[in-house]
């Protein structure tokens, strides 16, 4: 197999430092299939697939790569990629069926094999608790817009601890609360599929509360791991100097990244600019107590990055001409393309460089209160064929990351502009082309292509580049 950018690869490699950890990351939800299995209960993510229109082409989760039953094989690919850990998710629905009450110990035991067959093979787990699958029970009582679902994953991360916790090198509480908050009940276009435009903010603040009240379980039960919490993050720019424009990418800025971190790090809701306030209302009285409980110390901060984002005040245009406006088009606000950048399949800027430039808000806004910080996701999506012959040609992918890497490594490096930050280690997002929630099985970011039709696994060519980087550097 020819390597391309092979020489990429080792000048990256010869730039990790020890311990630098090299992994891959991956979602219950997106890869298992098996929705029925060993007394797994449903999620709010399995009713919402099932409504018409929710899913591009009207894909089901139901098989996805049906890794449930195959994660022999899939830690065999794990463990011929040469990478160091692996970050998936627990099914909360599976390891607890109604959200609350008894625990399925057959859910807990897929992934006790599982956990052991990465530790017999040298690939450190880490393990997210929540990555948007809630019980559908939970979901039906109001999900995380009702207070005591945050107490309910506690319950259920403490449930968790006990099996997991003497061999899990690394605990995720939440991923990325801002896109169930925005996505799932503010716009919708997510499970449960809510427009509750701003009114969704009490699902921020309890997934955070959620978040607090499992760190306390997990410490409470002694767990030997390391703690954190993965939330995506893009560094916002106004579309242009008008003083709306500004305004609304300030806004925006706090919507999708102060809200979630200021609290855990800071202890503190971001104070909105005087205009904006109103929007803010729903958020109301925080009890006191709250803010305590969510900024709990962390042993690191995963951070999630895909690309920046332009902020421009008005309804987005693109909506205008639409049949069924979304509620997406009712927000004084809109994102605007980065010209300059050439774009991933979902239409995504790359800018690699912007990942360096957000390390350095990060520790600007945070300071000494940033804890290490692991690069939890990074990947892309390409357009790419459903059948295959041999190994996909993606160089794009390739040089996607190695670029996002770079910078990464260039940034927190000596003399870098986010040289004050501990960097621990990268995560690509994803081992497998899996499903990609509403946009169902159209967009691949996988190291490793699916055929959907035959669950048939085959490694792209940006799968022999990662493992050319993982290999260099043990050498
Ligand atoms: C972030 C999410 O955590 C993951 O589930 C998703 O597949 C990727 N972004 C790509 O959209």
């Amino acid at each position: 197999m020819t390597v391309q950018n092979a020489g990429a690869a080792e000048d990256l490699a010869n730039r990790l430092h020890p311990g630098f950890t090299l992994g891959v990351a991956a979602a219950a939800f997106q890869i298992e299939g098996s929705l029925t299995a060993d007394g797994r209960g449903p999620s709010s993510w399995d009713a919402f697939a099932e409504k018409p229109g929710t899913i591009v082409d009207g894909h089901s989760p139901a098989v996805a790569c049906d890794h449930y039953n195959r994660s022999d094989e899939d830690i065999a690919l794990m463990r011929e990629l040469g990478v160091d850990s692996y970050r998936f998710s627990l099914s909360w629905p599976r390891i607890q069926p109604g959200g609350t009450g008894p625990i399925n110990q057959q859910g807990l035991d897929f992934y006790d094999r599982l956990i052991d067959k990465l530790l017999q093979g040298g690939i450190s787990p880490m393990v997210t608790l929540f990555h948007w699958d809630t019980p559908l029970p939970l979901e039906h009582a109001g999900g995380w817009m009702n207070r005591t679902t945050a107490e309910r994953f506690a319950a259920y991360a403490a449930a968790a601890a006990a099996r997991f916790g003497d061999r899990v090198e690394q605990w995720v509480t939440l991923n990325e609360p801002v896109c169930v908050a925005l996505q799932g009940y503010a716009v919708g276009v997510h499970a449960p599929g809510r427009s509750l435009l701003f009114d969704a903010l009490p699902a921020a603040h309890y997934q955070l509360l959620g978040h607090g009240l499992a760190v306390q379980a997990l410490r409470a039960a002694g767990v030997a791991g390391r703690i954190g919490v993965s939330n995506m993050h893009s560094p916002v720019r106004p579309a242009s100097k008008r003083l709306s424009d500004r305004l609304m990418a300030q806004a925006f800025d706090l919507i999708f990244n102060r809200v979630y971190a200021d609290p855990i790090l800071l202890g503190r809701y971001p104070k909105p600019p005087l205009p904006v306030r109103p929007w803010f209302r729903a958020l109301g009285n925080i009890p006191d107590g709250d803010l305590k409980t969510i900024h709990q110390p962390l042993d690191f901060y995963g951070l999630n990055y895909y690309y920046p984002m332009k902020v421009a005040s008005g309804r987005d245009p693109a909506e205008a001409g639409a049949g069924q406006p979304s509620a997406m088009s009712r927000l004084p606000f809109h994102l605007a393309a980065f010209p300059e950048y050439e774009t991933t399949g979902f239409g995504w800027p790359v800018a690699p460089d912007h990942l360096g430039v957000l390390l350095r808000e990060m520790k600007d806004r945070y300071g000494a209160a940033l804890p290490p910080i692991f690069i939890t996701e990074s990947g892309a999506s390409f357009p790419e064929p459903e059948h295959v012959l041999g190994p996909v040609q993606d160089s794009n992918r390739i040089g996607y990351i190695a670029d996002h890497l770079g910078h990464a490594l260039q940034a927190t490096g000596p003399g870098g502009l986010a040289h004050d930050v501990e960097l621990l280690g990268y995560y690509v997002w994803t081992l497998l082309d899996n499903f990609e929630w509403a946009a169902g099985y159209s967009q691949r970011f996988g190291l490793v292509h699916v055929d959907f039709d035959t669950l048939e696994r085959t490694p792209k060519e940006s799968f022999y580049w990662y493992q050319s980087l993982c290999r260099s550097r043990r050498a």
